[in-house]
């Protein structure tokens, strides 16, 4: 029934967006200052151009693919992302969920307001995203819990050393910590689907929400003092820090938010298996490249690694784009969300579904039966 006429992506937006209020949908939705970068990632997929094949026989097409020597069968999956227990009921386990139907994974976020226990118990997430503290003890008690909890990728997200200037949130009143103003309430109140349905529900399940995951242990609860803007933020980390991790993680290890071929270079001597190249959706530096615009000399600087992608991918023609340019894998943020907030797991699965199916059409009228043969070097699968 909330699925109906939800044929795309920027559809699921739509549909949320009435029954969000205001501050959730913009803490999704919003970008950074003039929200150049957010434009930029999606004009520049815009702006690749595809060149069809045609007569080729595309009757067995594939979407299958192959992430450090383990299937997928798909070539895209959720990027991680905090609070979204507050926008969908049980937010972080509808999209794991919804992800794992569909037979691929979410990436729980170390700002999720759900205990990474559950979010793999749950949900089968084995991916988990960490903000990483700037101290060795604190670093060690994170990847003990990471790992006992059954996880065995570790996305390290390196381009928030200080949080991004949101003028969006703080205008909208979503400021950490939370404090309940008149602008809240009456969000809230003008929005019951989501104050019964999603809020309501959730402290009546769960309690209080509070970051569940931060530095091994449950953070302070979103209405704390206690609670600021640099909650996430980590400016004392550097490479010597991601040696540590690597030392003492013995799972895979994804480095998230390079955009410059110097850092992919510096996550392969580091022993990382994986990058994500990202601006973040847009949300850490106005003004940074585009992910889309970032991967060509990063692929070139780092032929052998496994390259991943986020920001700006709405449509299967993005996707192809992104693999086309270099990428092994795509990631989706913002629409995932949305889906789940107009129907849970159910939504999440739909989206991939639209998603999965957009990529296959657009496979055969490209004349590819993988969406990997859309590479000019014509490997015919992934690498990696
Ligand atoms: C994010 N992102 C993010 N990234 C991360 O490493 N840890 C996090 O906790 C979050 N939280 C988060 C919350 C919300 C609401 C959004 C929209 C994004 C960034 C995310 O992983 C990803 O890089 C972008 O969202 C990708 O861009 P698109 O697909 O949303 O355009």
């Amino acid at each position: 029934r909330h699925l109906r006429g939800v044929l795309s992506l920027e559809d699921c937006e739509r549909r949320a967006r009435r029954r969000l209020p205001r501050f959730i949908h913009g803490y999704i939705a919003g970008g950074v200052e003039t929200n150049a970068s957010l434009q930029a990632n999606q004009d520049d997929f815009k702006a690749v151009p595809l060149v069809p094949r045609i007569l080729r026989d595309v009757s067995a097409r594939s979407l299958k693919s192959q992430l450090f020597g383990r299937p997928v069968a798909l070539p895209f999956g959720i990027a991680p992302m905090g609070f979204s227990a507050l926008a969908a009921f049980d937010g972080d386990v509808a999209l794991a969920r919804g992800a794992t139907a569909a037979g691929s994974f979410s990436i729980c976020s170390a700002a999720s307001l759900t205990p990474l226990e559950r979010v793999a118990a749950q949900g089968g997430s084995t991916w988990f995203q960490a903000y990483v503290p700037g101290d060795k003890a604190r670093i060690t008690a994170l990847l003990n819990r990471v790992a006992a909890a059954g996880f065995d990728h570790l996305v390290i997200t390196g381009d928030v050393p200080v949080a991004g200037n949101r003028e969006n949130n703080i205008r909208n009143g979503f400021d950490a910590p939370f404090s309940i103003t008149p602008q809240l309430l009456w969000q809230g109140a003008t929005h019951p689907r989501w104050t019964i349905g999603t809020l309501a529900r959730e402290i009546a399940t769960r309690g209080m929400p509070h970051f569940e995951n931060m530095e091994g242990k449950r953070g302070p609860p979103l209405f704390s003092r206690h609670l600021t803007r640099s909650t996430v933020a980590r400016d004392r980390l550097d490479w010597a820090h991601l040696a540590f991790i690597r030392d003492n993680w013995a799972g895979k290890l994804v480095l998230k938010g390079v955009l410059h071929p110097g850092d992919a270079l510096s996550a392969q001597d580091h022993g990382c298996d994986g990058i994500i190249v990202s601006n973040h959706g847009g949300r850490q530096l106005d003004g940074a490249l585009s992910a889309l615009a970032a991967l060509p000399a990063i692929r070139a600087a780092v032929p052998q690694m496994t390259v991943m992608i986020d920001g700006g991918i709405r449509r299967g023609t993005d996707v192809i784009k992104a693999i086309m340019l270099g990428a092994d894998f795509v990631f989706v943020g913002r629409p995932f969300l949305f889906a789940a907030a107009t129907d849970g797991e159910a939504g999440v699965l739909h989206a991939m579904r639209l998603l999965a199916a957009e990529i296959d059409r657009d496979m055969a009228m490209l004349g590819l039966s993988s969406p990997w043969q859309a590479r000019p070097s014509a490997a015919t699968d992934p690498v990696i």
